[in-house]
């Protein structure tokens, strides 16, 4: 590392996690936590915000911090450096999900620009969608974005469509008889004013013609959502890796985001729909069998209204404090 680009770089650092802040994550939940070192960032999963109920293995947590890891990437790239990363770079720290470290000083491109550009405006967008396809070039892009950080992303076709909608139903309606299920939804929804969770005005309408199954973040409190119909067919994308390992979701996740800020960047809005993948029965459904692949995550893509970005905690709450002994 050279010493002279050194200082910038701990200028440039806790903006950049800033930044990656703007994550998705279940339930908005942001489970993770950073930590910089001189020129290095590590990402950390934060244990105390796993949801135990709904996500048992970890594996949308690591999806979540997955999405977190690949804006810091973003985020270093528009601030005019490389970066390279690890995966789970010490054994003796499980939570320790990737090590950062910034590399050397680059011109950014536009493409870079554009897609660091988009994390600002990248929302969960709730609501119905414009009765307008999408063009095949922008579902190209998406595809290509997915397979850039190793992931593949299939478009459904209208018979696959119809079947993985249902098999969302199916795994909604079973998710919200599971013990606990309830209690740990109140955990992250509701009105009181805070800075994680989905706050009353992300949850969406429920679809009158219950052809799209958003979840309802309604179940556990006393506010109800009003009807509405929503487009009758949905452009619906599943998001597969080929393995099905504590590093595969983290890919999961860094395609996840890049997928969905590509979306962003094309004015396309996006709901991830991720009942079917949290009932492994369900979850198998969803891939071709013999194709080696396992679904992460399934995606709806279309023209939607213009939605606000639910609340993220200060950096405060997230940066950990540096500790010279480790670096
Ligand atoms: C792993 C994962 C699973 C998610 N599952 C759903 C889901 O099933 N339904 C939904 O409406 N949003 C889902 N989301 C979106 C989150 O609720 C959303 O990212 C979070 O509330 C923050 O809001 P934002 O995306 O607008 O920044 C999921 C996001 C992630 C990363």
């Amino acid at each position: 590392m050279s010493t002279t680009i050194t200082p910038l770089v701990r200028e440039v650092l806790p903006e950049c996690v800033r930044t990656a802040t703007g994550a998705p994550s279940l339930h908005n939940s942001q489970p993770w936590k950073f930590r910089i070192e001189g020129a290095r960032v590590d990402v950390y999963a934060d244990p105390s915000r796993r949801l135990h109920v709904l996500d048992p293995q970890g594996r949308e947590q690591l999806v979540s911090v997955g999405a977190a890891l690949f804006t810091l990437r973003l985020a270093v790239r528009r601030s005019g450096y490389r970066s390279d990363y690890t995966l789970f770079p010490d054994t003796d720290e499980p939570d320790l999900v990737a090590r950062l470290t910034v590399t050397r000083p680059s011109p950014v491109s536009p493409a870079a620009e554009a897609l660091a550009a988009a994390v600002a405006h990248r929302h969960t967008n709730r609501w119905p969608f414009a009765q307008i396809p999408v063009p095949r070039e922008a579902l190209d892009r998406l595809r290509d974005a997915a397979r850039r950080e190793g992931a593949v992303l299939a478009l459904a076709n209208p018979a696959g469509r119809d079947v993985v909608l249902r098999l969302a139903r199916v795994a909604d309606e079973r998710l919200r008889q599971r013990p606990g299920y309830c209690e740990e939804l109140a955990r992250w929804t509701g009105d009181r004013v805070r800075n994680d969770g989905v706050p009353p005005e992300a949850i969406g309408p429920w679809d009158a013609l219950e052809s799209v199954p958003v979840r309802d973040f309604t179940e556990a409190s006393a506010q109800r959502r009003n009807g509405e119909a929503f487009e009758p067919y949905p452009t619906i994308l599943v998001l597969a890796t080929e393995g099905d390992r504590k590093v595969d979701w983290v890919r999961a996740g860094q395609a996840l985001q890049r997928t969905l800020l590509t979306a962003t960047w094309q004015d396309l809005a996006t709901t991830p729909i991720s009942q079917p993948v949290e009932l492994p029965a369900v979850r198998r459904l969803l891939i071709e069998p013999g194709s080696g692949l396992a679904a992460q995550m399934v995606l709806r893509v279309g023209y939607g209204r213009a939605v606000e970005g639910s609340p993220r905690r200060p950096l405060s709450e997230v940066l950990l404090k540096s500790d010279h002994r480790r670096s």
